[in-house]
């Protein structure tokens, strides 16, 4: 099931969603990951890696409670030209009441091209993964891909990770690989990579 909501542009901004994030931690930790919510300082890396032209969006995957997000926005990617995507109902209600103008979609990223609307097909300057993928056999890791390509043809995306090689084994995946930012001021140190199809 998937349902698209744009960020209520009258609600008040909860607080940053810490409690949240930690319960579903505890609900799922394969699924977050983390237990705690990415850095701003990571999210400053991330937002300056950003590539996109005229009519582009930002597709955000695993938004979690938003804190890559408001990086996004603060780093000058305008609300309407940001999508995210979150797979937790609770999780993408509190993103849609804290972000506004921004296009929440609660879905699953493996299936992108039914969860992002076709108009946005061919029209995604960069996606951001916030899935663990480290934790996911080479098999979903390459549906991943799929589902990025799917959208997205040849601009691959960009992940984020604690790993401090490779989190993702990228040929095997046809993928080329590069480690474009690091920043020591996350819990703990993180890595974002850039990938792309080889060839
Ligand atoms: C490590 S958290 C990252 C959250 C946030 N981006 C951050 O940096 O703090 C991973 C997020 O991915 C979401 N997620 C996991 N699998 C997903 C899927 N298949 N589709 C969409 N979101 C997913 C989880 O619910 C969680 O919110």
């Amino acid at each position: 099931m998937s349902g698209i909501t744009l960020g209520d542009r009258s609600a008040p901004r909860p607080a940053g969603g810490f409690s949240l994030f930690l319960r579903r931690w505890m609900a799922n930790p394969l699924q977050m990951g983390s237990v705690v919510p990415s850095s701003p300082a990571l999210g400053r890396r991330v937002a300056a890696l950003v590539e996109r032209q005229g009519d582009e969006v930002v597709v955000e995957l695993g938004a979690g409670t938003g804190a890559i997000s408001r990086a996004l926005l603060a780093g000058g990617v305008p609300p309407e030209r940001l999508v995210v995507v979150e797979i937790v109902p609770e999780m993408a209600r509190h993103l849609a009441r804290s972000l506004p103008g921004v296009t929440v979609i609660e879905g699953d990223a493996f299936a992108l091209s039914e969860a992002l609307p076709a108009a946005l097909h061919g029209k995604v300057g960069t996606a951001i993964c916030g899935i663990p993928l480290v934790l996911l056999p080479t098999e979903q890791q390459r549906r991943f891909v799929a589902a990025v390509e799917s959208v997205a043809p040849g601009r691959g995306f960009l992940l984020y990770t604690y790993c401090a090689t490779s989190p993702l084994p990228y040929r095997k995946l046809g993928l080329t690989a590069r480690r474009e930012a690091w920043t020591p001021l996350n819990l703990p140190p993180a890595s974002v990579w850039r990938y792309r199809p080889a060839g």
